[in-house]
């Protein structure tokens, strides 16, 4: 770490030596010496927490406090180094094991971002409960460090103390690394009538671009300048209008939800998204003062207000890792009991698998999937918004029809570059083939194990419910796309008697997509 600091870096990712062989990757920017002091003491803390530690709280505990203090957060993930250092976590499985046994379901990583972003709309602490220990949370943090936040994340409690906020800009660097700092934009502009971002860019399930938020912003009176790749938007006076949206982006809904909340008049938004993270941030930004109505239809009503107040609030469950799970339980003919879930946001996933033959039942926050025979192929699944089948959970039914009996087609509405893992699905034996937006599967009677590449967030988890339903040993590479949405996914399975296994290699980029 001396070495890396004397190297005079100021940006970029590091890996960090811990221990023998295993390596912490951390993002820096701006370093100065209290900086690494908190690094030195958040290391501590790691390594007393391996060892349970009684000082694991005392080197905790400093490090917060250095943290706050100097406004620094770790972005950190435990890797292993490899001596060439250029590959990340892999997740080795042994598989063939029904799943079996009771989880319980964590909070929504696509709920709780917009709501963290949200938060800057009040001056004081909001405290959030049911937040996900997930990367894509800890850079939202970060980011909100950055702008001047205190935030703390403590077994599933996000405090975020919004009352310093010294700045509207977000860097490039941060902006580029995960798409959802979009979301900032909306409350930004609306508090502080000014936020600056740069372009997110495209990714690795498609060109994601941002033309429905500008629009919505414009709508409401923002002025809008695109300097190269940074958009400066300036809005002192929001007034409330009628928005049309051609497709219903859920991040577009939400941003102009966030921008509209405190414009003058009102504000309606046709052609909203209906997902229930949209209506998650109603009811936060409501909990706050706000008045909006119409979350979960199309028609969304904003009637704006002078000043949010601080609240405390509790995210929703994450539809997509319930689906997730129960994709997986059917996937290796297991029985799982999923607790503190939402079955009423899973209703399409649970229609496709009562095709499929797998047995669902449903008694209020508890779900129970369990699949004992063959499943039956599906003639059609596509993808579109809520409340149709999710693109989230499109690879991973992938994998559940590559096992069915009978051929299925299964067409992709949302992104246009969604089937990624086509090619590592085959790679362990489905007979899958692509053609424009349209997977053509037929079903074969068991996937074999091999070393197949996670190359985005979902498509890395239906590589892992692949290898957990295949016969022999399978290998996923490039885990922390998994780890963006999947708190420690390899924990989860075990839960249900798996054998997966997490080992440690290192890293270089982390792409934050969606
Ligand atoms: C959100 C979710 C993501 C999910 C997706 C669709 C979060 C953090 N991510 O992403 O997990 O897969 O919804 O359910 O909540 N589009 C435009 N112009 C825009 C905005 C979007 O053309 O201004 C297009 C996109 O390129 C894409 C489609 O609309 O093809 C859907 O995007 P959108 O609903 O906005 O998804 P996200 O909010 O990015």
């Amino acid at each position: 770490m001396v070495l890396l600091a004397m190297t005079g870096r100021t940006e970029g990712w590091i890996a960090e030596p811990y221990g023998s062989d295993v390596s912490r990757i951390i993002q820096f920017a701006e370093i100065d010496w209290e900086q690494w002091i908190s690094i030195l003491l958040f290391n501590q803390a790691k390594r007393q927490q391996r060892t349970s530690s009684p000082l694991y709280s005392l080197f905790r505990a400093l490090y917060h406090l250095m943290a706050v203090s100097t406004g620094y957060r770790m972005l950190s993930q435990w890797v292993s180094v490899n001596p060439g250092g250029d590959t990340l976590d892999k997740l080795v499985i042994e598989g063939g094991r029904p799943l079996s046994g009771s989880i319980r379901i964590h909070g929504a990583k696509n709920a709780a971002l917009p709501i963290m972003a949200a938060s800057l709309l009040a001056d004081g602490e909001i405290t959030l409960h049911n937040v996900p220990h997930l990367l894509d949370i800890e850079v939202m943090l970060y980011i909100l460090e950055r702008l001047g936040c205190t935030c703390r994340h403590e077994q599933g409690t996000v405090t975020i103390n919004t009352s310093l906020v010294r700045s509207h800009d977000v860097p490039e660097d941060l902006m580029k690394q995960m798409r959802s700092s979009i979301f900032l934009m909306g409350p930004l502009l609306a508090r502080f009538g000014r936020v600056s971002v740069y372009q997110p860019g495209g990714c690795a399930i498609g060109e994601r671009k941002i033309d429905l938020h500008l629009r919505g912003l414009e709508a409401l009176g923002a002025q809008i300048e695109e300097q190269d790749q940074q958009i400066i938007c300036h809005g002192a006076n929001l007034t409330g209008a009628d928005i049309h949206l051609d497709f219903p982006s859920v991040g577009a809904t939400e941003n102009i939800m966030m921008a509209a909340v405190l414009a003058e008049g009102t504000t309606t938004i046709f052609n909203a998204a209906r997902e229930p993270e949209i209506q998650d941030l109603q009811h936060f930004l409501n909990a706050m003062g706000a008045r909006i109505m119409g979350a979960g239809t199309d028609t969304i009503t904003i009637n704006g207000v002078e000043k949010l107040q601080p609240c405390t609030y509790e995210i929703i469950p994450d539809r997509i890792v319930a689906g997730t799970v129960m994709i997986a339980a059917a996937a290796t003919r297991g029985n799982v009991t999923l607790t503190h879930c939402n079955p009423a946001h899973l209703t399409s996933l649970i229609h496709v698998l009562k095709r499929t033959g797998v047995q669902i039942t449903v008694c209020n926050d508890i779900m129970t999937v369990s699949c004992m025979t063959r499943p039956k192929s599906v003639d059609r699944i596509v993808t579109s918004p809520y409340p149709s089948f999710p693109t989230d959970l499109q690879s991973q039914i992938m994998v559940l029809l590559s096992l069915a009996d009978g051929f299925s087609v299964m067409k992709e509405t949302v992104f246009e570059g969604r089937f990624k893992h086509v090619d590592e699905l085959n790679v362990m034996g489905a007979d899958i083939s692509v053609d424009l937006n349209a997977a053509f599967i037929r079903g074969v009677p068991r996937l074999y194990g091999a070393t197949v590449e996670a190359t985005d967030l979902r498509a890395g988890a239906a590589l892992v419910i692949a290898g957990l339903a295949a016969q022999g040993k399978t290998i996923v590479e490039q885990v922390h796309h998994i780890d963006r949405g999947y708190d420690q996914i390899e924990k989860l399975f075990q839960s249900l008697g798996a054998s997966v296994e997490r080992q440690s290699t290192v890293s270089k980029q982390l792409d934050f997509a969606n």
